[in-house]
């Protein structure tokens, strides 16, 4: 592992880190359809060792990384989690575990607890048994809800997270229900985004615009009914936009993910994307990967930009919106995201929404798969 920092004074233009994205692992016993790890796994098989962790997670910290986010596959696998935590805690991060839950025990929860652990983000796929289990592939669900009073018995904030598409865009109101009963604070309603195995799905889980016109009202309504109680965030798929996303609040901007293997990321999807040359923290220090490596600047700023972003008086707003989704759709991870409106290939996102229903016919839903042998929940 790299390990001095000696590169202090940043570049003129380059901020902080400010959110450490510690995906500990690809492991996970849930097969999501909407994963948005890599399709191709086999490329990440050797993790990096606690000692690697905590060496990231110093340089980070020095750097001016603030919040760390314990996520996967399922960071529970480790178990080394508490080891990290409790040094993650000691380091002064704001600590966030995002979880599935399986492995949650209430031992387990006790011994995060105790290392300082503060904030634990639970995923759901659905209110249903049925559309639960089918979704992920496993019989989780009521696991999942125990997990969730386990959760509130160790007083963290109870903080609910589940990914809306079509199939379970009907239940949205059945899924606030479930949150308020459990003693969900906090319910992020993310609609899906499409990459990862929810690329390799999307014409399956692509919903129609009626259905999320139908569950924003849902939304609205729970919102004015229930004031405080419980925050519900609801997530539009840019899909169904005008303009993109501000992704990653722009690139090399203040997200710095580090995947099992020790790739040093801009963003958790920028594995695939061509003629970037991705730092390993196994071979260099944070300070010099953050600050001046060719991953890191390839998409920051404004001068990699074509029109029409170059001219574009948005540009600031939402940085050209997401250099993947760029990639995945035009072919070009430097091309103006075809989700806007302006952009010259805005027709295949229009083509990609309508011709979802008849496409989907033709071809199977495929859950994730893992190529490390892994117990099934
Ligand atoms: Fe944003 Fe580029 Fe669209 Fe302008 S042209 S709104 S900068 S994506
Ligand atoms: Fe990679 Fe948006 S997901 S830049």
């Amino acid at each position: 592992m790299a390990g001095s920092i000696n590169t202090p004074t940043p570049p003129v233009g380059v901020g902080q880190p400010l959110w450490l994205l510690a995906e500990l692992t690809y492991r996970c016993p849930l097969h999501c359809v909407f994963c948005y790890n890599p399709v191709q796994l086999k490329q990440a098989s050797s993790e990096l060792t606690t000692a690697d962790w905590v060496e990231v997670m110093r340089q980070a910290r020095q750097l001016g990384a603030a919040q760390l986010g314990f996520s996967g596959g399922e960071p529970l696998v480790r178990d080394d989690l508490e080891e990290l935590v409790q040094e993650a805690h000691r380091l002064g991060y704001y600590t966030n575990l995002i979880t599935s839950g399986v492995g949650l025990t209430p031992a387990r929860a006790q011994r995060l607890k105790d290392a300082g652990l503060d904030h634990v983000q639970l995923s759901f796929q659905d209110s249903t048994r049925e559309l639960n289990d089918f979704l992920s592939h496993t019989k989780t669900f009521e696991l999942k809800k125990k997990v969730a009073q386990t959760i509130k018995a160790h007083d963290w904030p109870m903080v609910m997270n589940c990914v809306l598409h079509r199939h379970n865009l009907p239940h949205v109101g059945q899924i606030i229900e479930m949150a308020l009963d459990l003693g969900a604070e906090y319910l992020e309603l993310a609609n899906v985004q499409y990459y990862g195995w929810a690329w390799v799905n999307r014409d399956h889980l692509m919903p129609t615009r009626a259905q999320l016109q139908e569950a924003e009202a849902v939304v609205q309504g729970w919102r004015e009914h229930i004031g405080k109680q419980c925050r519900l965030l609801f997530v539009v798929p840019d899909y169904f936009e005008e303009r993109p996303k501000a992704c990653m609040n722009g690139w090399g901007s203040v997200f710095l993910s580090i995947a099992p293997d020790g790739l040093a990321m801009p963003c958790h999807n920028a594995r695939d994307l061509p003629g970037l040359q991705l730092p390993n923290v196994r071979e260099q220090p944070i300070a010099d990967i953050w600050q001046r490596s060719q991953a890191f600047n390839a998409y920051r700023g404004q001068d990699w930009m074509q029109e029409p972003c170059r001219s574009c008086d948005e540009r600031y707003k939402d940085f050209g919106g997401c250099r993947c989704q760029a990639f995945m759709v035009t072919g070009d991870a430097a091309a103006t995201d075809p989700v806007c409106s302006k952009s010259p290939q805005h027709e295949k996102i229009v083509e990609f929404v309508r011709r979802a229903p008849e496409r989907r016919q033709s071809i199977p839903i495929v859950h994730r798969s893992d190529p490390q042998p892994c117990a099934r929940a």
